[in-house]
């Protein structure tokens, strides 16, 4: 099986069983009134980061200082994390396909801004279709709808969705239930909402309109669950 940990707010940790490579996404866990796991616990190889705001890339630093992981993300972001004195980094930006002994992890747009935490420039935002021994993710950091996420459900199987409900910096859940049909993926995991005051919203009320509306299952994560998801045999990009 694989497992998609969810450590609160956007953040990931996809792994599988008896495979060294674990992916994690946006690990803001320092700071966060409802992080799921500790910073010290992370020993990822791969740490996506989807753009520069504070509560994205939270402690990706120290935990890429700490397990020699490869950071991934857009050229300005991963100048930013090169001069914190991360050595392992991967300049990439949007269409990018990069492989690994996984699959392959691809930049994909996202409609936000983004600045490093000291507040310089940080490139563009993006989300990731990440392709994880043949189950396809597709986090969408923090984003509006935009109607492209039509391409992005036409170009790749989306088994997974990890999609912000939580308004204010992002998609609610009226605009959400609507990219879950526009991505027509089986899965989806709503994140980025309850945190703090500006991002609220009512998974259960998401879950209600997705599984009335929509043929995907909505999985509802506390912070620290983790979902077990099947290997996806069947051919697919
Ligand atoms: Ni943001
Ligand atoms: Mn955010």
């Amino acid at each position: 099986m694989i497992s998609a940990r969810f450590l609160g707010h956007s953040s990931f940790l996809i792994e599988r069983e008896q495979k060294a490579e674990k992916v994690l996404i946006d690990p803001f866990l320092t700071g966060n009134p409802l992080a799921g796991a500790r910073a010290e616990e992370m020993k990822p190889t791969n740490i996506l980061l989807t753009h520069g705001h504070g509560d994205h890339v939270g402690d990706a630093i120290q935990i890429a200082k700490a397990s020699g992981a490869e950071v991934l993300g857009v050229f300005e972001l991963m100048n930013y994390c090169q001069a914190q004195g991360v050595k392992n980094v991967h300049h990439a930006h949007m269409g990018g396909k990069i492989k690994y002994p996984f699959g392959w992890v691809k930049l994909v747009p996202a409609f936000h801004s983004s600045s490093t935490p000291d507040g310089a420039y940080a490139g563009s935002p993006v989300g990731f279709v990440i392709n994880y021994y043949g189950h396809h993710f597709y986090h969408a950091g923090d984003t509006g709808i935009f109607g492209d996420m039509a391409l992005i459900g036409k170009l790749h199987r989306v088994d997974t969705a990890m999609l912000p409900i939580g308004g204010t910096f992002t998609m609610d859940i009226h605009e959400a239930v609507e990219a879950v049909s526009m991505l027509g993926c089986r899965n989806v995991i709503p994140m980025h909402y309850n945190t703090f005051p500006p991002v609220e919203a009512d998974p259960e009320e998401f879950k209600r309109r997705v599984e009335e509306l929509t043929g995907a299952r909505v999985i509802i994560l506390k912070p620290g669950e983790t979902a077990r998801l099947r290997e996806m045999v069947e051919a697919g990009v």
